[in-house]
């Protein structure tokens, strides 16, 4: 196979990218994601302020961009993502109690309300792991009470039953680290309690922090042994080594419920952490290294 996407079809998995509204006027852009990849994340355009900038109106043009884009160009959509300690809108930063939880409900079923049925996967809970220590994260959302997580997991199953729904986040990729031992030991209990969970995103942001460990396929494993999917929703490598892209991909094909793997992002230039060339293409669209050793992994 010649492109990211059809490679990994091979095995029955997908390729995907973060995309961005803003550049889909930008030929030398949609060209490349168009060609390579399968599956399309908003890289912030489905989150919580953009969605519902007001309290119960809720606004999709950039969303709707990126999808529709998407679906004409067959590909399929991770939604990103509902619930989050971060890029919440003004009037939900400053909210709290049962009334911040009724706004992360109604939020939840508005957002997926537009979407039903069009969705592959959504992050209905991003990053409420704290970075150390195994527990969670401090948040509004947290102060609403432990249960937080599982409310917006139920809510998410009624509003949408046909979309799968995963726990996102980062530095759960060391499976030696109390961060990932923390996420794994929800997803345990959820999957024990009869709490719907179907995938764990593992956004996989490594860097000089939080460097890539031969461990990851550990994790993988470990999680997928629970009864849920395990995708690699955010991957970038500082550096952009050949070899450890090679090994990401590797880790994930030697694991079933493993199914797809998104960069985030298309271009060096189109990341989040650009100074880091962390993705498969440079500035000006070629394939790097790291490409054609991803492209001989799938
Ligand atoms: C990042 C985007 O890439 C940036 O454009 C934005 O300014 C901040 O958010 N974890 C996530 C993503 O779940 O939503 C983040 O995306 C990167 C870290």
């Amino acid at each position: 196979e010649t492109t990211l996407g059809a490679a990994a079809a091979q095995s029955g998995r997908y390729f995907g990218t973060a995309i961005s509204a803003g550049k889909l006027g930008e030929s030398a852009y949609t060209t490349i994601a168009n060609r390579e990849f399968n599956m399309v994340t908003p890289e912030n355009e489905m989150k919580i302020d953009a969605t519902e900038p007001n309290r119960g109106q809720f606004s999709f043009t950039n969303a709707d961009r990126i999808y529709n884009w998407a679906v004409q160009n067959g590909k399929r959509v991770r939604g990103h993502t509902l619930a989050w300690h971060s890029q919440q809108p003004g009037w939900m930063q400053s909210l709290s109690g049962s009334t911040l939880r009724q706004a992360m409900i109604d939020h939840i079923n508005g957002v997926m309300a537009h979407y039903k049925g069009n969705i592959y996967a959504w992050d209905v809970v991003n990053e409420a792991y704290a970075d150390s220590g195994g527990g969670r994260r401090d948040s509004n959302l947290q102060r609403t009470g432990n249960d937080w997580i599982e409310v917006a997991f139920r809510t998410a199953r009624t509003a949408d039953p046909a979309a799968k729904l995963c726990y996102n986040d980062y530095n759960i990729d060391n499976w030696t680290w109390d961060k990932t031992q923390g996420v794994y030991n929800m997803v345990r209990d959820f999957k024990s309690r009869g709490v719907p969970i179907d995938c764990v995103g593992l956004q996989a942001h490594f860097n000089s922090g939080s460097p890539y460990n031969s461990n990851f396929r550990t994790t993988i494993s470990s999680f997928a042994a629970l009864g849920v999917d395990v995708q690699i929703t955010e991957l970038d490598i500082q550096g952009a080594s050949a070899t450890t892209y090679a090994n990401v991909v590797n880790d994930c094909l030697a694991v079933a419920r493993c199914n797809g793997i998104t960069t985030w992002g298309v271009r060096d230039s189109d990341s989040w952490r650009s100074g880091d060339t962390p993705l498969l293409f440079d500035g000006n669209g070629n394939k790097k290294p790291a490409y054609t050793s991803v492209l001989a992994a799938l």
